[in-house]
């Protein structure tokens, strides 16, 4: 199978591009990326002389360069992670790329696709395009979509553009929406990573609001395993919740941590809000389990302390981020607030 990854060197991204080379030998990899401030090839160190591997650095919104990649490489499938990704940047440091990169990026690639007349294309989607649920309840694949803020309604156009090209032109497309991942190289922006390097540096761990909303969290190998069992097994044309059924409060996930590195709670800052912050998520995951005959592999526990294991011992790796121009988006994102 020759794929075509998207956005393999962001977090979840290279996490797929590993599994997929280590567990299926019949498999040939082209990653094709950016690499914005989120893209770091050092994710991928080791991969270099893999003979199955090639990467490709480009804008998933220049349609020459996607044309070229198609071209040359004879892909069959497209597995589509390439996404700006993080909500505070797209309430806070301006959301027109998150529409060019998240909808245009992708239209670019849905015309590529059908040109070549790609077997399958894997559009790597999010809860968030679901909005906020109440204290009750589980997101379906029949939920409707009510995103909330700009990357959730950018995501959520994306979907939208991917169903069309199947509904249009028969485009062989698949949608996956999965919660909120955790695990090694994720950009230490989000939450737990972020917590994680905080702690260790004995700084201050800003909560937003009163640290009750509630995500749904799954390890991300769990999520790679999910899309690649989507790739082989999944029905054109559908679309499959991912979820680890760990819906818990933001404040537990900290403490959680705290716990782990044996650190105080006194570290905890309750910090002004985010807008629009979402309350809840969480997934029901029943139809790809019952479909495709997909679970987690393990429990959230083990995890998270494998997690947080990794970022304690792979320190140079986010030091080298935060000490860069990361700082300048920390003073800007949580110096006031
Ligand atoms: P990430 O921000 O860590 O990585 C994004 C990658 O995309 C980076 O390597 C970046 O260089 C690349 N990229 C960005 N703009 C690009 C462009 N214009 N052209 C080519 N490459 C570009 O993101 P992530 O957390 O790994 O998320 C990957 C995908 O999974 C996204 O589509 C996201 O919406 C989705 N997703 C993420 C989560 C999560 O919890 N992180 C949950 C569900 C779905
Ligand atoms: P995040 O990792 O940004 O993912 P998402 O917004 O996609 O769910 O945030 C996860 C949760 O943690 C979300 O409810 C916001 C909250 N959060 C904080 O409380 N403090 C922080 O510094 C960050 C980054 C997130």
């Amino acid at each position: 199978m020759r794929l075509l990854v998207t956005g393999g060197a962001g977090f979840i991204g290279s996490n797929f591009v590993r599994w997929m080379l280590q567990d299926h030998a019949d498999v040939e990899l082209v990653n094709f990326d950016a690499l914005t401030y989120a893209g770091n090839l050092e994710n991928l160190a080791g991969l270099e002389d893999d003979p199955r591997y090639t990467f490709v650095k480009g804008d998933v919104t220049d349609r020459a360069c996607v044309e070229a990649v198609f071209a040359r490489h004879a892909i069959e499938t497209v597995v589509h992670f390439a996404a700006e990704s993080h909500v505070d940047r797209s309430l806070h440091f301006g959301s027109l790329v998150f529409v060019q990169t998240n909808v245009v990026g992708t239209q670019t690639l849905l015309e590529a696709a059908r040109a070549h007349a790609v077997k399958r294309f894997v559009q790597v989607s999010t809860d968030e395009v679901y909005g906020s649920l109440g204290s009750q309840g589980r997101f379906t694949e029949t939920s409707p979509i009510q995103p909330n803020n700009p990357y959730a309604a950018s995501k959520a156009g994306a979907d939208f553009l991917v169903r069309a090209a199947h509904q249009s032109y028969g485009l062989d497309a698949v949608i996956t929406r999965c919660s909120n991942n955790f695990g090694p190289y994720q950009f230490p922006e989000k939450l737990i990573p972020l917590m994680v390097a905080n702690a260790l540096e004995d700084k201050p761990l800003p909560v937003y609001g009163d640290g009750m909303h509630v995500r749904d969290w799954i390890y991300v190998l769990d999520h790679c395993r999910a899309i690649d069992v989507v790739v082989r097994k999944g029905t054109a044309g559908e679309l499959y919740n991912i979820g680890g059924t760990h819906d818990v409060p933001n404040l537990d996930v900290v403490r959680g941590i705290l716990r782990i590195l044996d650190k105080p709670e006194s570290l905890i800052r309750f910090v002004k809000d985010r807008p629009g912050h979402d309350r809840r998520y969480a997934m029901d995951a029943g139809k790809i389990r019952a479909e495709l005959g997909w679970q987690p592999a393990g429990s959230f526990e083990d995890a998270l302390e494998a997690t947080v294991r990794w970022y304690v011992e792979n320190r140079e790796w986010w030091e080298r981020i935060r000490t860069g121009a990361y700082r300048e988006y920390y003073q800007k994102l949580y110096g006031n607030r």
